[in-house]
C-alpha cells in the first residue's frame, strides 16, 4: 500500500487516529493481512467441540478456517479451501462430521486434513500432495487460539501468564449456555478501543457499574486508597486459595494481559444483585474470586467469574463491519432451569455488551463525517487506548520512537 507511510506519519500520539484507518479499504486489507493473519487469534472454546468430528468455521475476512476435534482428540484448524479446485469444503457454520467431503466433486479428507479419497484422479495421482493447508492451534485452559502465520508470533509467554489463572475456573468441563452473535456497524479497532477505557462506563453501563469499581484503566493516573486496600486483602485470600493471581499487562509490548480483580461489596459474580446465577466453575471451592479478566490482541477479551465465565470474540467482516460472539459458559454438568436460568447468567454482559455496540455504531457513523478530524485522549483515564493504537501502528510496520505507556505497575489498580 504506497501511502501507507504517509499515514503513519501524519498520526499524532496522544489522539485518535485518522479517518482512513476506520474506513479505508485498502488499509482493511493490510491490517487483515499484517494484524490478523500474522498474530494469535482467540477461536472459540475446546467445550464446543468435545467429540471427534466436530467442528465449527472460524471466518477471517476473506479466510476460514475449519476448528475441529480430531480422533486421536486434538484440536486443529484447516484451511476451509479444497486442494482439487478451491471449493468451501464446510458450509455449515458448526457440526459434525467423520470426514471432511467436498460438495463439488467429494474428495474426501480425514480430520488431521490428509486427502483420503479422490475419484477418477487417474493413474499416478499422489494423494500426500494434496492434505489440507492448516493453521497452528494452541489450547490454553479451555480457550482455543489459532495462528494462521506459517511462523506464529511466541504463545508460550502467554500461556505461562494467564494458565494457571484461567486453569482453576474449569473452562475445560464447561459449557456454553448461551450465545449471542452480532454484526457490529464500526471498525474493529473501534470495538478494542472502546473496551480499553472506562471513561464512558459510568453513564453508559448500569448493570456493570453495579459489581465492578469505577477506576481506570493500565495507566489511569487517578489513585485511590481504598481500593488499593481491597486489593491486598483479596490478593492474599486469593493466594490461599490457590488462583495464582497475578496482574500481567502488555509486558514489553506484548498483546495481553491479564489481572484478578475484586468485585465490589455484596457481590460474588458479576450479577444485578449480586448472588450466583450458576454452581461454581471448575475447582473453585470460595465464590470470593473476584473476576479474572483477560484481554488478547487483536480480538478476545473474557471475565471469568467463579460461577460463570464470559468471553467476546471479535471478527473483522470489513473496514466497518464486525461480527462479534458473546458467550456465556457454565460448569457442564449444570441443568438449565434448575442449577441456572440463562437470561440471569446473561443479564450484566448481554446489556453492556449491547450498550458498547450501540457507542461503537454511534462512534463510527461520527468518524465518516467530514468534521471529523483525530481528537485528544484523556491523559488520565485513556491511556490504554493509546497502548492499543500503539501495538495496532507496531503491527503495520510503524518504527517511529514512541514512550511505553504501560508498566505493571502503572496498571495496579485497574479493573477491565
Ligand atoms: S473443488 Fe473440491 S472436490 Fe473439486
Ligand atoms: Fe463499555
Amino acid at each position: 500500500m504506497d501511502d501507507l507511510a504517509d499515514l503513519l506519519s501524519v498520526r499524532e500520539p496522544g489522539k485518535t487516529l485518522p479517518r482512513p484507518f476506520y474506513v479505508d479499504g485498502e488499509l482493511f486489507e493490510e491490517e487483515l493481512s499484517r494484524v490478523f493473519h500474522a498474530n494469535w487469534l482467540f477461536a472459540g472454546h475446546t467445550c464446543e467441540i468435545p467429540e471427534p468430528g466436530d467442528y465449527f468455521l472460524l471466518p477471517v475476512g476473506e479466510e476460514e478456517l475449519i476448528v475441529l476435534r480430531d480422533k486421536e482428540g486434538g484440536v486443529r484448524a484447516h484451511f476451509n479451501v479444497c486442494r482439487h479446485r478451491g471449493s468451501r469444503i464446510a458450509t455449515e457454520s458448526r457440526g459434525r462430521s467423520r470426514s471432511l467431503v467436498c460438495p463439488y466433486h467429494q474428495w474426501a479428507y480425514k480430520l488431521d486434513g490428509c486427502l483420503a479419497n479422490a475419484r477418477l484422479m487417474g493413474e499416478g495421482f499422489d494423494a500426500d500432495e494434496y492434505r489440507l493447508r492448516s493453521a497452528t492451534v494452541r489450547e490454553l485452559a479451555g480457550l482455543v487460539f489459532v495462528c494462521l502465520a506459517p511462523e506464529p508470533p511466541d504463545f508460550d509467554a502467554f500461556f505461562e501468564d494467564v494458565e494457571p489463572q484461567l486453569r482453576p475456573h474449569g473452562l475445560e468441563g464447561a459449557k456454553v449456555a448461551v450465545r449471542h452473535s452480532y454484526e457490529v456497524r464500526a471498525n474493529w479497532k473501534t470495538l478494542v478501543e472502546n473496551n480499553r477505557e472506562c471513561y464512558h462506563c459510568r453513564v453508559s453501563h448500569p448493570e456493570f457499574c453495579m459489581s465492578n469499581y469505577d477506576l481506570g484503566l493500565p495507566g489511569d493516573t487517578r489513585g485511590d486508597e481504598g481500593f488499593d486496600a481491597t486489593l491486598e486483602r483479596e490478593y492474599d485470600r486469593w493466594r490461599e486459595l490457590g488462583l495464582a493471581p497475578e496482574e500481567v499487562s502488555f509486558p514489553g509490548g506484548s498483546p495481553y494481559r491479564v489481572s484478578r480483580l475484586p468485585l465490589k461489596e455484596g457481590f460474588l459474580t458479576e450479577s444485578l444483585d449480586g448472588g450466583l446465577v450458576a454452581p461454581l466453575m471448575g475447582d473453585l471451592t470460595d465464590p470470593q474470586t473476584g473476576s479474572l479478566r483477560i484481554i488478547t490482541l487483536p480480538n478476545f477479551w473474557a471475565h471469568a467469574n467463579c460461577d460463570y465465565a464470559m468471553t467476546t470474540r471479535l471478527l473483522p467482516a470489513g473496514p466497518d463491519l464486525t461480527r462479534v460472539e458473546v458467550c456465556f459458559l457454565v460448569r457442564q454438568d449444570a441443568v438449565e432451569g434448575v442449577d441456572y436460568d440463562p437470561e440471569r447468567v446473561g443479564a450484566v454482559w448481554r446489556a453492556t455488551c449491547e450498550q458498547d455496540w450501540e457507542l461503537c455504531e454511534n462512534n463510527s457513523a461520527g468518524i465518516k463525517s467530514v468534521a471529523y478530524e483525530p481528537g485528544p485522549f484523556s491523559p488520565v483515564t485513556e491511556a490504554s487506548v493509546e497502548s492499543f493504537v500503539r501495538w495496532y501502528l507496531d503491527q503495520l510496520g510503524d518504527d517511529s520512537p514512541h514512550p511505553v505507556l504501560e508498566s505493571p505497575r502503572a496498571s495496579a489498580g485497574s479493573w477491565r
